[in-house]
């Protein structure tokens, strides 16, 4: 078994399913202890309980500034610090609308969760790490480039990669580490609902011609995460089959 992350401490949000609990289950194997954070502490709980010791469940909705230092006092009271933070928890669009069609509520909905949230986990974690600290955000392809119908999702993506940057220089000099992962399309439960020809047509998007696997996100977090990226800080790696490279 891999021992690299052996004493660290990790948190990941939306760690109840899809890239959030793959991403569980890497740091996990790597030595991690892991905080599950989740607005569904019931996934949060069954991806927790599969690792004993060495990972807890938490209830927390990120785009509450209260619950995200929570999150990070779970981290310090039950695990003794922090040393990873995976900033996974995010929403996509329900129904696509052009910017004339997209609802206050859709809007602050995304928005809330997506970037607020990032911002929320992100200034409650950094002032708690110390030297040799990694910060992982969750973007998208469409923190680089937009899809019809999904403005607030591509706003917010492109603002957490804004974000990501930000906080990296802020925080370079104290030897933490922020990066984004610009993670393709991803056979996850937040595109549950979408019909087969829309998934084709998505796969088809990507040179490699399908999408990526939870897992196949989750190794490259993980890397971010660990001291092999210890001189990568403020970049935004694409993960995407090739997508933006058209
Ligand atoms: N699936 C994709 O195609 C894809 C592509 C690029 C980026 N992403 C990003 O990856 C991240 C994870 O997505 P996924 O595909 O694994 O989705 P998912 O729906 O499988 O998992 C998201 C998790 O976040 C949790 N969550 C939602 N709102 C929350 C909140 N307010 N507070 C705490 N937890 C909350 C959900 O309960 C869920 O467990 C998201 O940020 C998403 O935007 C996904």
């Amino acid at each position: 078994m891999n021992s690299e992350l052996n004493g660290k401490v990790a948190l990941v949000t939306g760690g109840g399913s899809g890239i959030g609990a793959a991403c569980v289950r890497q740091l996990v194997a790597r030595g991690a202890s892991v905080v599950v954070a989740d607005i569904s502490v019931e996934n949060a709980t069954l991806v927790a309980k599969e690792y004993g010791d060495q990972a807890v469940a938490v209830e927390a909705d990120v785009a509450r500034a209260e619950d995200a230092e929570r999150i990070v006092e779970v981290a310090v009271t039950h695990f003794g610090g922090l040393d990873i933070a995976v900033n996974n928890a995010g929403v996509g669009v329900p129904v696509r609308a052009a910017v004339g069609e997209t609802s206050d509520e859709e809007w602050r909905r995304v928005l809330d969760i997506n970037l607020d949230g990032a911002f929320f986990c992100m200034r409650a974690q950094l002032p708690r790490m110390g030297k040799g600290g990694s910060v992982v955000n969750l973007a998208s392809v469409m923190g680089a480039v937009a899809a019809e119908g999904a403005s607030s999702y591509v706003a917010s993506k492109h603002a957490l990669v804004g974000l990501t940057k930000a906080a990296a220089l802020d925080y370079a000099a104290a030897g933490i580490r922020v990066n984004a992962v610009g993670a393709g399309f991803v056979d996850t439960p937040l595109l549950a609902g979408r019909d087969t020809e829309w998934i084709a047509a998505v796969a088809a998007a990507h040179p490699l011609g399908r999408l990526a696997q939870p897992d196949e996100i989750a190794s490259v977090v993980t890397f971010l995460a660990s001291p092999a990226a210890s001189f990568v800080t403020g970049a935004y790696l694409p993960v995407d089959g090739g997508y933006l490279a058209r």
